[in-house]
């Protein structure tokens, strides 16, 4: 017999498209197990602030295919503190609140194991990121729609590129992780790909860049994650533009578009498959975990194991970018 009453649902740190669909399938079948879905606006801060509203089946209505949350979002220093915990805690209570599913990235898992440790209220995680950066899960929620926009803008950006022989830098989302960057520059055939977890050679990549010229390869597509080693493709584009004056540059950065928009069917089935699963565990009393995908497969990962390590970036694709961009 199931003993929970209330559940908080909240998202978390950057949004990112898809989370309206979790809310829904999480809203829908905690109802349908005869539990009470509660939103909590603004996360963490909202937690702390008592802001907390039942949701009802009919409140998720027309929601599975809009960007953004309609739970509102936010990244709490206050939570961190002792203080902004003790007043979540009470504000739980206050609304018979006996367990959480979190939607977010690395910031809201590491807020829960945190908020566990002093007043054990079970948690379910869902992985809620544009960046992809989460282990224990193939892909994160907003990744895959956030890649097609950025494919969708780099395709545009190649026409140009091309009609005018230039060397573009295109900026793409990901401070500490260059899943984005590294899958929309494969897909769009970029010449090269910078992303924070692997160094590359300015030496080789001016090198590169003259020897394609050489052989009247005339238009180059260099995908930069914002978190790379150099800082973003200003910066890089102000070291090629000092050792190669001669070849005309431009820089895109794509910046916040990549969070919005409909969610891509991936992304919708996807956090519909992982909002139902995070409401059985609830039920199966699992807690600390976060429920991902894995080889089409549900499974749970503790938080802590979501968090630790930099999620590998596969070495094959490393390597194949340098041959089929030649
Ligand atoms: O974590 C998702 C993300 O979009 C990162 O890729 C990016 O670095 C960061 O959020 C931007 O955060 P903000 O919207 O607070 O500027």
């Amino acid at each position: 017999m199931n003993q929970i009453q209330n559940i908080g649902i909240m998202t978390s740190g950057g949004d990112s498209s898809g989370m309206n669909a979790a809310i829904r399938a999480i809203v829908r079948t905690a109802i349908q197990h005869g539990i009470k879905p509660m939103g909590i606006m603004n996360g963490y801060q909202g937690m702390i602030d008592g802001h907390i509203v039942e949701l009802k089946t009919t409140d998720v209505s027309n929601i599975i295919q809009r960007g953004g949350t309609i739970l509102k979002t936010a990244r709490s220093k206050e939570f961190m503190t002792a203080a902004g915990m003790e007043k979540a805690y009470q504000q739980l209570q206050k609304n018979n609140i006996q367990s959480l599913v979190l939607i977010g990235g690395d910031g809201t898992f590491k807020g829960a194991v945190e908020f566990f440790k002093q007043y054990q209220i079970p948690a379910i995680g869902l992985p809620g990121t544009i960046d992809n950066d989460l282990n224990g899960t193939d892909y994160t929620i907003g990744f895959d729609t956030a890649v097609n926009t950025a494919v969708w803008a780099i395709d545009k950006i190649r026409d140009t590129a091309a009609s005018h022989d230039r060397l573009f830098l295109v900026e793409v989302m990901g401070r500490d992780a260059g899943y984005i960057a590294l899958h929309s520059g494969i897909a769009c055939g970029a010449e090269h790909i910078f992303i924070p977890e692997k160094n590359e050679s300015i030496q080789t990549l001016i090198d590169t860049i003259c020897d394609d010229q050489g052989r009247k390869k005339l238009t180059n597509i260099i995908v930069v994650a914002e978190g790379d080693e150099f800082g973003g493709a200003l910066e890089l584009s102000k070291i090629i533009q000092s050792k190669i004056p001669h070849i005309e540059t431009r820089v895109t950065v794509l910046g916040h578009i990549q969070r919005g928009g409909a969610p891509s069917c991936f992304d919708r089935i996807l956090a519909s498959r992982l909002g139902f699963a995070a409401v059985q565990a609830i039920i199966q009393g699992r807690t600390q975990e976060m429920v991902g995908l894995v080889n089409n497969e549900i499974v749970y990962t503790p938080f802590a194991a979501c968090v630790k390590l930099q999620k590998p970036i596969s070495n094959d694709m490393l390597e194949m970018i340098h041959v089929l961009a030649r």
